[in-house]
């Protein structure tokens, strides 16, 4: 297990540094890599080869050679030095924001094949190809935020709102445990019927119910006292992603009552607390730019979380979001990759968003260096109201449909769904 001493250490400044970096990366706008990236429309995009060439830092460009070079020669040449920069990645789990940078916009498809080798091979003596299940159960769409890319947020009187009974829920775990899942997701908006007493209760309840089974909570934030409490009822990890490293982005993504300080401070006090942690954020939100992934992958770096959530933000059409574009595939894949390398013990899911913008987009994801996939246990009665984004996959499927599905497709692509609480190691 790692070491949690040292990663308290390494966190304790890293609000204040990552609130810094945000302040330098807009000291620097005009360089175009503040231009919002995963825009396919009249905005300027990194896979455009002009702009990948004008968005190359100093920091790995050679001018000499590049003047003397046709423009097909100096492509490939600047791929030779991107690749360079992904073998650096491998191996040393950092760079520099320029090469962070050059590495991101600089992407092309040859390079994106070659990130997925090296992510695979390092997941390799951790995980080999073998992919944990999570059966995540969305216990409430009931919730108090209003996030503005959320299909679920408090202001869209269009959604039915539903939440499950304490008995059903347990229902749903045992269901979960039969099938072969080890770890159940308790996932659901902020909603206050969830009270200590009560998700304790619950907990407590599976617990006993699943003793081989590892219990995720991903209930939002709530006070330390709250996640002590639950921890002590048998939960041992939580998902609560961070969304954004930079907080005028989260400005952007929020309303004012939300604050990416006390995002912060929660994730802080559950890694204090005991649990494996898991962060993430979405692919190409709106007003993302190169500089916001940059501190993405710093973020990683330092905070090391034990698990990393990241998906293409999909539009729902009842948000302010509903016109913005979503995000990519490509560029998914290519930062999942990208986050293996960085820390390659992460538990990295393919998410369920991921399978909704491409059909094979899970697959493709194990490629990438993903390693965990979290099908739903949900009733079917109530999964459509739980529509965080547009057109969904899973909706009607059975549990055991779906995870029998899963492993078939895991298998398309050579890797191995297992029974097992797929720890962190
Ligand atoms: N598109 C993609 N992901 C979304 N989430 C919420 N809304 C969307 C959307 N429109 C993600 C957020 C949240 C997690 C539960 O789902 O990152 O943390
Ligand atoms: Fe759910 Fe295929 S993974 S039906």
């Amino acid at each position: 297990m790692y070491s949690h001493a040292t990663k308290d250490t390494g966190f304790s400044n890293l609000a204040d540094r990552l609130g810094n970096q945000a302040v330098r990366n807009d000291a620097t706008k005009g360089t175009g890599a503040h231009e919002p990236v995963d825009r396919p429309k009249g905005r300027a995009l990194p896979s455009d080869a002009t702009n990948r060439a004008t968005a190359s830092p100093t920091a790995i460009s050679n001018h000499t050679s590049r003047s003397n070079t046709t423009p097909g020669e100096a492509a490939s040449t600047s791929t030779t030095r991107l690749g360079a920069l992904a073998e650096k990645l491998a191996r040393e789990h950092t760079l520099a924001d320029d090469e962070y940078r050059a590495l991101i916009s600089g992407r092309t498809p040859e390079l994106a094949k070659r990130l997925a080798e090296l992510a695979r091979v390092a997941r390799e003596p951790i995980y080999g190809t073998r992919v944990f299940t999570r059966g995540l159960i969305e216990i409430s769409n009931i919730c108090k935020n209003d996030c503005l890319y959320c299909g679920i947020r408090r202001s869209n009187h269009n959604v039915k709102r539903y939440r499950l009974e304490p008995e059903t829920i347990v229902a749903c775990a045992r269901e979960g445990h039969e099938l072969g899942f080890r770890t159940i997701v308790l996932q659901g908006g902020e909603d206050g019927f969830y009270t200590d007493e009560v998700l304790a209760g619950i907990v407590e309840q599976i617990a006993a119910a699943c003793p081989d089974s590892a219990i995720t909570l991903s209930m939002g934030e709530r006070s330390r006292t709250s996640y002590k409490r639950l921890f002590d009822a048998g939960a041992t990890r939580y998902l609560l992603r961070h969304e954004t490293a930079t907080p005028q982005h989260y400005e952007q993504l929020h309303p004012a009552n939300m604050r990416w300080e006390r995002r912060m401070q929660c994730l802080r006090d559950l890694r204090e607390i005991g649990y494996q942690v898991g962060a993430g954020f979405m692919v190409g939100s709106p007003y993302q730019t190169i500089d916001h992934l940059v501190a993405e992958m710093r973020f990683i770096e330092r905070f090391k979380p034990e698990m990393c959530g990241i998906g293409p933000f999909i539009p729902h059409h009842d948000t302010p979001f509903a016109h913005e574009p979503a995000g990519t595939l490509e560029l998914t894949l290519y930062l999942l990759s990208m986050i293996r390398l960085i820390h390659p013990h992460v538990l990295l899911p393919a998410t369920t968003a991921l399978g909704t913008i491409d059909p094979r987009g899970r697959e493709k994801g194990m490629l990438a260096g993903a390693n965990v996939v979290m099908p739903n246990l949900s009733p079917i009665a109530v999964r459509k109201n739980y529509e965080l984004y547009d057109n969904k996959i899973c909706m009607g499927e059975e549990s055991a449909i779906c995870r029998g599905c899963l492993a078939r497709r895991m298998a398309s692509v050579g890797h191995e769904l297992v029974v097992d609480r797929g720890d962190f190691r």
